[in-house]
Order: structure tokens, then C-alpha cells, then sequence
């Protein structure tokens, strides 16, 4: 397996500079400021994508607009991990031919993981001829070039040629928040879970210097971050690719040292790599969250064998139980898929034990979706959709109890939280486990920590108010 990391040389990035140079004097000859909509689906890596592709823009002089109607771009980056969420993309992407005829000039792109998929770019070529442009996540980076050349040749672009994937470090970004912000620290996944699309569409696994990471962080944390999120498909295998950088939890270390008052939290950890050396890092900082999303996909150790996951029931119990002997307060969330190409009953059963065993705070509960390439998606899968459902209905019964349960323990509790937003006339807060808190109070205290009193709770979110002494 090719697993040499090309980073994009800062020329070749000068020259995507030059491009928005271009596309800005552009609009500014045609006298109008252009605008874009960026619609993100999928997990946080497209989120974080997103915020490159929305820097491109603004530098490109495009002001965002909050939908696709008159928006002189709309790009559609895309997730391709079920077909649901593909079936969704496409519905979408039908409903543009009316804001394209109504604004005939509208450039439309499509990026993301599906574009990493030979068949999504050969349908988009062949039946949806108002979309301008396709490029898969390898190609982000020459995003200026792309839209330049729609603008200046008016012809389609197919940036979708297959590569073990590359790091551009520079891009610009428009981030959401001020207050909570993305930081990926790798890309691609080597895992080869058999169900899974992704290493298909990202490519190799490859880490960024722990050096431009920290660079990152230190400036978001003084620019007034309160809260940075690491992500990676598998972010345990972190730095494995760059002999003599340390590996995740070394890095965890080097930025829960850098000064200022700001959580940590990361994802996604593979049980196959987490381990002691991470779950005592975690317990040695108070700047690191206690929440941990470590995915175990079935309680079954043959099914998680036929997964390729790399470990089996018992050593995913035991991991969990070491996580919670060292840090008794985390908070603990999963994700699941029922259905596997060859699960029994007995089988799905052991993933309902499982979930009554570890007491998840909430679990992501999916039902398994075919995907074209994946070794999963050839093998005989008898069990029928009706029986899947019912399957996953009752994961989902049990979980809610547990959900509902553990969030009531909270009732009473005093818990330091960081408020972040505020929602029809309340505002939203989350607790050091990442829980959501809504609560009355003065908007003015939004991007501050502060004490929370529980008051109630339901299977989603807890209500509270500021407790007497304020910090
Ligand atoms: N890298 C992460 C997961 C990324 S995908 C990890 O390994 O934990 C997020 C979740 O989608 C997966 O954990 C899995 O539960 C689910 N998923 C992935 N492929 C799927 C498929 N083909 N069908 C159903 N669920 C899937
Ligand atoms: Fe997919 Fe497995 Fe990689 Fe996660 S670790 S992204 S589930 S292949
Ligand atoms: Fe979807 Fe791609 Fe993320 S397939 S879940 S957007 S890595």
C-alpha cells in the first residue's frame, strides 16, 4: 500500500492564489460583489472541508448567502457513507435546475466524498448537465483553479482523478464560530472496515506536522477558542506516517499545554489503537474533556471479525472498563450498526447486551447500507429490511432508557460548562462530556465558562440556571 504523504508545494498553492486574484478582479470588473452557499452533509472532516471551501470563496471575493436561491455559486459537499444520505444529495441536486433556470448564471459544483466515487461523477456527467464542476476531496485544494476555469473557459470540470491522498497546509478558512473550531490533524483511513466507503473516497491515512497543528491551535485559542475539536477518521493512529512527531496522545499533550482557558475533544478514536497511554493522558489534564466517542459497531466478536474491525467483545469491555477506572466521570458515546451482511439474532442480541453493559450516554444507531466496493456489499445478506428495522427499533428502545436514565442522574448536580449559543429566547450550553444545556439568561455570557445547575432532563438534553456563584 502506497503510503507516502505528498504535501502541496506552497507553489502550487501560490498559483490557487493567483486563480482567486483573478476570479475577485473578475467579479470587481463586472461592478457587483458575487455571492456563494456551501451546503455541507455528512460527519465533522466535511464540516471542517467546508470552512476551506467558504475561505476559497471569501477570498475569491464572494460574500456567503444562507441558501442557494440568486447565489452566484452553490457548492454541494457531499457525504457518501449510506445510501440515505446520497438519495438526499441527489434529491437536492434535482431541485437546483430551478434555481438555475431562474438565475441562468449560477455555477454548481459538487465535492466531497461522493465525487470520490467513479459512478457519482459518471451519473452527474451523464444526467445533470447544469452542474458545473466535480471534485473529489483530493482535489479541494485546487478549488480556485476549477471555478476559474468554469468562469473563464465555461466548460465542466472533472477534477476526479484517484490519489493516495495529499496535505495542503494554508488554505484559508471561514470558520462558523469563533468560539468552538475544528482542527483536522490527519485525513484518510487504512482500516478497510468491509462496510465502510471511506478510505475508497479520502485515501490514505496521512498527518499533519505536529508542528502546523499546534501553530493552528495556539492561534485560535488567542484569537479567543474556547473549545478545539481534533479531527480524523482513526485520530489513535495519528502520526504513525511521520517517524520522530510523537503519536495522538503526545500531541494531546503538547496542545493541552499551550496556555489559556479551553477544553479538548476529539474524534473518532478506533478501539483497535486506543489505549492506556491515551485514556492517562486524558485523565492527567483538566483542558482535555472526559468524552470519548469510541465506536464499537457490534457486540459480536464473529461479526466484528467479518467488520475487519481488529478486536473483539472482550477487548472492547475491557478497554472501556480501564477508560473508566481512570477517569469515572466520562462521558461515553458509540456507534452502532445492525443488519451486518450474516447477523443473527443471538448475534444482534450480544450488541443489545453490550450497550445494557457499558451504558452509553448516546449511541449513533445505523442500519447497514451496501456500498459499492466495499467487500461487505458482495456478501449474502439474508436477514430481511423488515427484521433490520425491528432490530434497529429495539437498539434504540433500550438506548433512549439509558439515555433518559443517566440524564437524569444529572437532576441536582453543579457542572462546569461552556455557554455557546442561544435558541428561541434560551441559551444553550455544554457540559465538559459534550451534553447539551438549555437555560435562561443574558446572551452576554455566551463563549464563557460557567458553574450550571442541573434541573432537568430528558432523553436528548438537560435544563438548568446559572448557579449562585458565577466564576
Ligand atoms: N472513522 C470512524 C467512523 C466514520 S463513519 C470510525 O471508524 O469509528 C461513521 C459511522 O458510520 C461508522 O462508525 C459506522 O457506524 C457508520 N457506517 C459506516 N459505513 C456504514 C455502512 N455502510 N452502513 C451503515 N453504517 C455505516
Ligand atoms: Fe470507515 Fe473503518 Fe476507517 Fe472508520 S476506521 S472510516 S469505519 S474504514
Ligand atoms: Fe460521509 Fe465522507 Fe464523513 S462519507 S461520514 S462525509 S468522511
Amino acid at each position: 500500500m502506497d503510503t507516502k504523504t505528498t504535501v502541496i508545494a506552497p507553489s502550487a498553492l501560490a498559483a490557487q492564489f493567483a486563480c482567486c486574484d483573478r476570479i475577485s478582479a473578475y467579479w470587481h470588473s463586472a461592478g457587483r460583489t458575487p455571492t456563494a452557499y456551501v451546503e455541507t452533509y455528512g460527519c465533522q472532516q466535511n464540516e471542517a472541508d467546508s470552512e476551506k471551501l467558504r475561505g476559497y470563496l471569501a477570498q475569491c471575493g464572494y460574500t456567503m448567502v444562507p441558501d442557494a436561491e440568486g447565489a452566484d455559486v452553490v457548492v454541494m459537499n457531499t457525504c457518501a457513507i449510506r445510501e440515505h444520505a446520497e438519495q438526499q444529495v441527489f434529491g437536492n441536486l434535482g431541485a437546483l435546475t430551478h434555481t438555475k433556470r431562474r438565475h441562468p448564471e449560477q455555477k454548481i459544483f459538487l465535492c466531497g466524498c461522493m465525487a470520490g466515487e467513479p459512478q457519482t461523477a459518471q451519473r452527474i456527467q451523464k444526467s445533470y448537465p447544469y452542474v458545473d464542476g466535480v471534485f473529489s476531496t483530493h482535489h479541494l485544494w485546487q478549488f480556485p483553479e476549477i471555478l476559474w476555469n468554469v468562469l473563464h473557459q465555461g466548460t465542466r470540470q472533472f477534477y476526479i482523478a484517484d490519489e493516495p491522498g495529499s496535505i495542503a497546509e494554508g488554505i484559508p478558512q471561514l470558520r462558523d464560530s469563533t468560539l468552538k473550531s475544528w482542527v483536522s490533524i490527519m485525513y484518510g483511513c487504512n482500516n478497510f472496515c468491509t462496510y465502510c466507503i471511506v478510505p475508497y473516497v479520502r485515501g490514505r491515512e496521512r498527518s499533519r506536522k505536529k508542528a502546523d497543528i499546534l501553530a493552528e491551535c495556539r492561534s485560535l485559542i488567542e484569537s479567543g477558542c474556547k473549545e478545539i475539536t481534533l479531527l480524523g477518521q482513526n485520530v489513535n493512529s495519528y502520526g504513525k506516517d511521520l517517524p520522530g512527531n510523537g503519536d495522538f496522545s503526545d500531541l494531546l499533550a503538547d496542545i493541552a499545554a499551550i496556555d489559556g482557558d479551553f477544553w479538548i475533544r476529539f474524534m473518532t478514536s478506533h478501539p483497535r489503537d486506543a489505549g492506556k497511554k491515551l485514556f492517562d493522558t486524558m485523565a492527567s489534564s483538566p483542558k482535555i474533556a472526559k468524552q470519548l466517542h469510541l465506536p464499537f459497531q457490534s457486540g459480536s466478536s464473529r461479526v466484528l471479525k467479518a467488520m475487519n474491525r481488529h478486536y473483539d467483545r472482550e477487548g472492547y469491555l475491557a478497554l472501556v472498563d480501564y477508560a473508566k477506572s481512570v477517569m469515572p466521570q466520562l462521558v461515553l458515546t458509540s456507534d452502532v450498526i445492525v443488519g451486518f451482511p450474516g447477523e443473527t439474532e443471538s448475534e444482534f442480541e450480544e450488541t443489545v447486551s453490550l450497550i445494557r453493559q457499558v451504558h452509553y450516554d448516546s449511541l449513533f444507531t445505523f442500519i447497514f447500507s451496501p456500498r459499492a466496493g466495499t467487500p461487505a456489499a458482495s456478501m449474502d445478506d439474508p436477514t430481511p429490511k423488515a427484521e433490520k428495522s425491528r432490530r434497529f427499533d429495539r437498539l434504540c428502545t433500550v438506548q433512549n432508557e439509558i439515555s433518559q436514565q443517566i440524564h437524569s442522574g444529572y437532576i441536582g448536580q453543579t457542572l462546569r460548562c461552556l455557554v455557546d449559543g442561544c435558541e428561541n429566547g434560551l441559551l444553550t450550553a455544554r457540559t465538559e462530556g459534550g451534553r447539551l444545556v438549555r437555560l435562561p439568561g443574558d446572551p452576554a455570557s455566551i463563549g464563557s465558562f460557567a458553574p450550571i445547575t442541573i434541573t432537568g432532563a430528558t432523553t436528548w438534553s438537560l435544563t438548568g440556571q446559572f448557579a449562585e456563584t458565577e466564576e
